[in-house]
């Protein structure tokens, strides 16, 4: 493993996921400590709209919306599909008592895990873009040099491709495993 690639990738990764578990044990341990684990039982409200809201970019570029740019829409993605994660990881930190909800729970932070791992494809991606680039602008490059930045970049393009026929499966199994467990809150609403 390079330098670069421990400071462009692996740490940056860890900070963004150790960030997202860190604060969801200080915001458990806020509402307990004040008394507030009520508000606990509703952050998965507010969670799931922010998820939702995060899915614009995803419209945006299937074009079923024609507004806003692609690239400040998929950074609004990322951070609020990280925040409506961290309600969501409150949420179910304080009431757990069911396998459905467990099942929902491990799914969401699967796909988290997934979405955080695309990003950096994404930004190597663009990096070896760039790199393409300049190369083309460098005419004093030989060809080889030319033909292997060509080749890492078909790769990382390639690479993305792959990352996204496993992100989308993990995201309808994700969607599938939260809406039954919302749809089965509102039955036991029903019944009650
Ligand atoms: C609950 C959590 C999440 C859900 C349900 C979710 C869902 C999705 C979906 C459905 C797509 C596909 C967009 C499309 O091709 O139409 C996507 C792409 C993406 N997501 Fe997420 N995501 C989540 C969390 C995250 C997080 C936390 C990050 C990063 C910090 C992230 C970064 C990305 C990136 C970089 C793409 C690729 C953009 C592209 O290829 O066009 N996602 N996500």
């Amino acid at each position: 493993m390079d330098r670069s690639l421990i400071s462009k990738e692996v740490i940056p990764f860890l900070l963004m996921f150790g960030t997202l578990i860190l604060a969801t044990i200080v915001g458990d341990a806020l509402l307990h400590y004040f008394d507030l684990v009520w508000i606990g039982r509703y952050l998965g409200i507010p969670g799931t709209v922010l998820i939702l809201l995060s899915l614009f970019y995803s419209m945006r570029k299937r074009k079923m919306v024609s507004f806003g740019k692609p690239k400040t829409l998929l950074k609004l993605h990322e951070t609020l599909a990280w925040l409506g994660a961290l309600m969501i990881l409150v949420h179910a930190g304080i009431h757990v008592y069911a396998i459905l909800p467990w099942l929902a729970l491990v799914a969401m932070l699967v796909n988290v895990l997934s979405g955080m791992t695309g990003k950096f494809l994404l930004d190597r991606s663009r990096r070896f873009l760039a790199e393409k680039k300049a190369a083309y602008a460098n005419q004093g490059l030989p060809e080889d040099e030319v033909e292997k930045r060509l080749f890492w970049d078909a790769t990382t393009f390639e690479l993305m491709k792959k990352w996204r026929a496993v992100h989308l499966p993990i995201t309808l199994a994700f969607a599938v495993l939260g809406l039954t467990h919302i749809f089965s809150i509102f039955l036991f609403w029903q019944w009650k």
